[in-house]
């Protein structure tokens, strides 16, 4: 594991954007897992502002989200399709074609599960996945459990992600309990992985995935066995790790 200590959330996003335009420019065709959350805000904006400037083009590149929420429609303010939307996708010039993303609408939930996991194989898999860390350790939507889930499924949300993601929704009630997630199999399968987290709320499940046992209590822990991953964590995330 590459890890990246860096003072603050501004240079957290500023590298973690660096990384994501390097990959564009290195290869055109680039195949991007995109992650939601309040941690990758920062970095879109830098995406945004770099393609207004004219120095990145998404033209050629593909975009799979990691997870949805069930049953909202990408029309829905809480949905993450509507995050990508108001956050990147409205601002560069990644063909809608190309966006990738679970149909949280969809009759057969097994089904869609299927038919992304086979959508992402057609792309040939994803180039550079962008992560994100729940206080849980979870990736995606892929909660601490017994067991590492490989393919596209649906999720029952723990306590610990609902409780976090309880500010974006009016109340409570309102809020999904289940949700659509890639598979750590299909994370794993990424060439290129990159991990975000800031603040305090996040230094245990990242001493957890850096130093604790691989096990599936700590989803994120099995990144230590992927070949290629960087982690960008700020000053308070990484307080444990001395460079
Ligand atoms: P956050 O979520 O960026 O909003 O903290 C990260 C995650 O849960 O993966």
């Amino acid at each position: 594991m590459n890890i990246i200590k860096v003072k603050n959330y501004r240079e957290l996003s500023y590298l973690g954007a660096k990384k994501i335009a390097d990959q564009v420019a290195e290869n055109p065709y680039s195949v991007l897992g995109l992650a939601t959350g309040a941690t990758p805000e920062g970095i879109y904006q830098h995406l945004a502002s770099e393609y207004q400037k004219g120095t990145l083009d998404f033209s050629q590149c593909s975009s799979v989200n990691l997870d949805e929420y069930k049953g909202l429609s990408r029309e829905d303010e809480q949905s993450y399709y509507h995050y990508m939307k108001q956050h990147l996708f409205s601002k560069i010039n990644l063909p809608e074609e190309r966006i990738y993303f679970p149909d949280a609408l969809a009759k057969d939930a097994q089904e869609e599960c299927r038919r992304y996991d086979e959508d992402i194989e057609k792309l040939g898999g994803v180039d550079l996945q962008l992560l994100g860390i729940g206080r849980n350790g979870h990736i995606g939507f892929n909660e601490p459990g017994d067991f590492f889930p490989a393919a596209t499924h649906c999720v029952s949300l723990s306590q610990s992600t609902l409780d976090a993601n309880a500010k974006y929704f009016p109340s409570k009630e309102e809020m999904p309990k289940e949700a659509y997630t890639v598979g750590i199999g299909v994370i794993m399968k990424a060439k290129k992985i990159l991990l975000v987290a800031n603040g305090e709320s996040k230094r245990e499940a990242l001493r957890r995935t850096i130093f604790g046992k691989v096990t599936p209590q700590t989803p994120a822990s099995i990144l230590q066995f992927h070949p290629n991953v960087t982690i960008i964590g700020d000053e308070e995330a990484l307080s444990f790790w001395n460079d």
